[in-house]
């Protein structure tokens, strides 16, 4: 059994203006998440990766479809049911500008979530410590403001915040994006390195194959609300079936300049094969 079994997924918003129909974004998408994995989620902007981790996450309703976590149905969970999950699944998003109160301090930002599962002030406060270790911020951030931190750093703050209160899964929404090429690859490291010890599980979404490639374990590729292609990460990055995922991997960037020419070319040809 899955951790995370999302079956035949629909998803709709309401369409703009009087009388509007609905407009169907997610056409019935069906993926599984298994303790301790990261599947990576890939696909263009505006293709509903975010939209499938709403719904994970429960701030979407399924217009259709099963979501069931740990065997229960949690699809359409609300109130105070759906708040009881929050310490089994968490979120990171890809802005740590905007994700973290600027009036609070660090430590007040991880005690918080602790506090609400009712841990004592005591016991928080050393679980925020264990935690800043983990995510490697030094001891002292526990009094400082989101401010006094880099990007990286406060996507650790980020990190952390998730992993309080012990969940099994992580809905990983762009999680590096915002982040310089060197850092990315810092906090990647720091995902794997916590899913080693945590046994945590990742549903990891990003529009960029490469980083995805670096971090899953199995890959889906959805492409305007459908998923089109799902497999072992190096058997999708490297001999993708659907041409589609292969427009994808061309597009994402290779350091050396003749790889890097070639690609280019068998992109353009076969972007001219298929309009
Ligand atoms: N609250 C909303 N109301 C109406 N339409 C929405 C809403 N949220 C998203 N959409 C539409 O749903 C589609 C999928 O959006 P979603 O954010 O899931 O895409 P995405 O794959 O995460 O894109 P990106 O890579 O840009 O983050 C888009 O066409 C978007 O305009
Ligand atoms: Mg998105």
């Amino acid at each position: 059994m899955s951790l995370l079994e999302i079956d035949e997924l629909r998803v709709s918003y309401p369409g703009r203006g009087f009388r509007a129909k609905p407009v169907e974004i997610l056409h019935g998408v069906s993926l599984d998440v298994g303790h301790g994995e990261t599947v990576g989620l890939v696909g263009e902007s505006g293709s509903g990766k975010t939209t499938i981790g709403r719904a994970v996450l429960g701030l979407v309703r399924p217009s259709d479809g099963s979501i069931r976590y740990a065997n229960q149905e949690i699809g359409g969970l609300q109130g105070r049911a759906r708040r009881g999950l929050a310490s089994e699944i968490q979120v990171v998003f890809q802005d740590p500008y905007t994700s973290l109160n600027p009036s609070m301090t660090i430590g007040d930002i991880l005690a918080e979530p602790l506090i609400i599962h009712g841990a004592s002030g005591r016991d928080a406060r050393s679980r925020v410590r264990s935690l800043l270790d983990q995510v490697g911020l030094p001891a002292d951030a526990i009094d400082r403001l989101p401010r006094e931190f880099s990007g990286g750093q406060r996507q650790r703050v980020a990190i952390a915040r998730a992993l309080a209160p012990g969940p099994k899964l992580i809905v990983c929404d762009e999680p590096v994006s915002a982040l310089d090429l060197s850092t990315q690859a810092l906090v990647m490291d720091l995902l794997v390195d916590i899913q080693r010890e945590t046994g945590v599980a990742y549903l990891f979404i990003s529009h960029d194959l490469a980083v995805v490639r670096h971090i899953s374990h199995r890959v889906a590729v959805l492409y305007r609300g459908d998923l089109v292609e799902t497999g072992d990460a190096a058997t999708v990055t490297s001999t993708p079936e659907h041409p589609y995922t292969e427009r994808l991997l061309l597009a994402a960037p290779v350091a050396d300049p003749s790889a890097q020419r070639e690609k280019r070319e068998k992109r353009r040809r076969l972007l001219a094969a298929k309009p």
